[in-house]
């Protein structure tokens, strides 16, 4: 596994991050409205301007985009999703976290999913990644069905956004809208998903500046992490903090040994909160009882900034399920190829 070794050297290092032009227009639209008066220019920037520009990059995405072009393209995604998360409940959360790992390096545009070529190198070998994401399979079930139903109509991106909220909702959470018409990237970027991706082994400020450079603020980090109430992680990921850390249960650091030996078992699985095909909000009472199983899970309540949301979302399994959907909504606007930016892949493991 040494793969997994160089992941966590590779994250030991600080990384760059770049802010997003379209967050900076929106924060200055947003500049301009503070500075207005409730005046007739007021109201009509507030009513037809935001709706195209106050949601940052989603600002051509629309829930209608296939309406006419594929109309049985909501079904046909769900129905495929139903199957895979009851052949295996957890793909709804493997496929929740390739989402994430493709709307964090250069936006939700598909670029996870191209296969390496002789000529070509991609991210799905990054160090996050490799012998890590998973779900690939499932995606080209999806394409296949949606190919045949709607030839080369649908992006993969948009496959990828209606199977993650779908996955989801299937596990038990709470549905959101998810706005279509992003296009696959021709191009990947290997290093910009080692540098962008954030490390199990970073502290709060690192982690709420990870997020920042994607447009989310440190509660959208606080609730997007809230994924990992589904999902399970490798034991090398995890094996610093409960052999060495302090801030941790004792007896659960003692429970999480028994299948993550001091030396080698660096693959075995562990959940990341007691019930791991369930959407709720154990992943939250874990961390207020010292349980989180990554370090930068436990930085979200260990006496920073973060502490006083943690302890809401532990208490009220609604309000979590709740911003989770709306902060899902939020990631899976960054950055999308619109218009005749990329394009539509045929196969979403190539470039066309
Ligand atoms: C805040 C920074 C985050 C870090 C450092 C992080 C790190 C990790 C790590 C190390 C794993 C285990 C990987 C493995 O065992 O191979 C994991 C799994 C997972 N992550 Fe995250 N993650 C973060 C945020 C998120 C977000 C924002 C989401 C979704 C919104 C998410 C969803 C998941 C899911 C669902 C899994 C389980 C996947 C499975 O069981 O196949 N994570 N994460």
């Amino acid at each position: 596994m040494h793969n997994l070794t160089l992941y966590i050297d590779c994250f030991f290092n600080p990384s760059p991050y770049t802010t997003k032009p379209s967050f900076i227009s929106s924060a200055l639209i947003f500049m301009k409205l503070a500075m207005a008066s409730l005046s007739y220019s007021f109201i009509v920037v507030t009513l037809f301007i935001i709706p195209f520009f106050g949601c940052g990059a989603n600002a051509q995405l629309s829930p209608n985009f296939y309406a006419r072009t594929c109309p049985s393209l909501p079904t046909i995604v769900r129905n495929a999703m139903s199957q895979a998360v009851t052949r295996e409940a957890r793909m709804g959360a493997s496929i929740l976290r390739l989402f994430f790992h493709d709307c964090f390096v250069n936006g939700c545009d598909a670029s996870i999913l191209l296969d390496d070529t002789a000529t070509f190198t991609g991210e799905k070998n990054a160090f996050p990644n490799q012998n890590s994401v998973r779900g690939f399979e499932v995606i080209d079930t999806i394409k296949t069905r949606v190919e045949a139903a709607c030839n080369a109509t649908v992006s993969c991106a948009d496959i990828l956004a209606l199977a993650t909220r779908d996955g989801v909702v299937l596990l038990g959470g709470t549905s959101w809208t998810v706005a279509l018409g992003r296009r696959d990237a021709r191009t990947a970027s290997q290093s910009d998903a080692n540098n962008q991706l954030p490390s199990p082994f970073a502290n709060l400020a690192t982690l709420i500046s990870s997020f920042a450079a994607k447009g989310l603020t440190a509660s959208d980090l606080t609730v997007l992490s809230g994924g990992h109430t589904i999902g399970q992680s490798q034991c090398l990921l995890f094996k610093t903090r409960i052999y060495n850390e302090t801030n941790i249960d004792p007896s659960f650091a003692t429970t999480r040994k028994a299948t993550c030996p001091a030396s080698g078992g660096d693959t075995n699985l562990a959940p990341f909160d007691i019930t791991p095909t369930r959407f709720d909000n154990n992943y939250y009472k874990a961390l207020v009882a010292r349980r989180g199983l990554l370090h930068s899970d436990q930085e979200l309540f260990n006496s920073g900034s973060q502490d006083a949301l943690v302890r809401t979302y532990s208490n009220n399994a609604a309000a979590f399920s709740r911003d989770f959907a709306a902060a899902m909504a939020k990631m899976s606007a960054i950055s999308p190829l619109t218009g005749t930016n990329g394009e539509i892949r045929k196969n979403c493991r190539l470039v066309n």
